[in-house]
């Protein structure tokens, strides 16, 4: 399974240091792809300018409209109105559904997605009512754009795919997986087994692997509930 991701953004060299990190290098290396378009390259503004003042005034700047359109037509070859009828145009706004496990994996099992990253205040509202299928925020607090944003997404999804992580096996079994129920990760630990008197539980030094299991979703559901408790009082 490999997948196409094409990251639309003012600062495609925000990319670069990420592109190289070992997990995303694995996939990558398995057929996936991770693209920049600069929305510079597309305006009809001098200087490169992608981004514009607030019509009725206000503070911080906005895409245009017409840069976004001539990133994608570029790109697609297509009219975006209808590119976003057979592909994920995803815009990053802060406003925009939740990144969960859930979406993660939704997203992971799509063979193409486009990331669109707004700056400053972000997106001239055309854009998101008109090119974009879905929008996406990564938590309740607003960034200075959407690029650290659409890293985390792609972060998420990437270490989804076959030969991310190297161990097929770690990413099924994690926190708020399925394999879980859904919830938090069990803990873990490395040598030494003791340190400073602070002994790693007896049970996964045993080599009993029914217990260990046992042991591993005993402790996800103890904190799956004590995560639960402050919201019920
Ligand atoms: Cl997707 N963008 C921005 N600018 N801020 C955010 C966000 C996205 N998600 C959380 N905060």
């Amino acid at each position: 399974m490999a997948m196409e991701i094409d990251v639309f953004t003012l600062f495609p060299e925000w990319f670069e240091w990420f592109a190289c990190q070992r997990h995303v290098r694995n996939v990558l290396a398995r057929g996936s792809r991770l693209e920049c378009v600069n929305f510079r390259d597309h305006t009809p503004l001098s200087g490169g300018q992608g981004d514009d003042t607030p019509f009725g005034g206000g503070a911080g700047m906005l895409l245009r409209v017409d840069v976004v359109e001539g990133a994608l037509r570029a790109r697609y070859a297509a009219d975006p109105v209808d590119l976003r009828e057979r592909r994920r145009v995803i815009a990053l706004t802060p406003g925009g559904r939740m990144l969960d496990d859930a979406l993660a994996r939704e997203l992971a099992a799509e063979p193409a997605l486009t990331l669109l990253c707004g700056r400053y205040e972000g997106f001239d509202e055309r854009i998101l009512e008109h090119f974009c299928s879905d929008r996406l925020s990564i938590g309740r607090y607003v960034l200075a754009g959407g690029e650290l944003a659409a890293m985390v997404v792609c972060d998420a999804v990437l270490r989804k795919l076959p030969g991310a992580l190297g161990d097929e096996s770690s990413s099924s079994e994690e926190s708020f997986s399925e394999a879980l129920d859904g919830g938090p990760e069990y803990p873990h630990y490395t040598r030494p087994a003791e340190h400073r008197g602070w002994r790693v539980p007896e049970v996964l030094l045993s080599g009993h692997h029914e217990r260990i299991g046992e042991w591993r979703r005993e402790r996800s559901r103890e904190r799956a509930q004590a995560q639960r408790e402050p919201g019920e009082r």
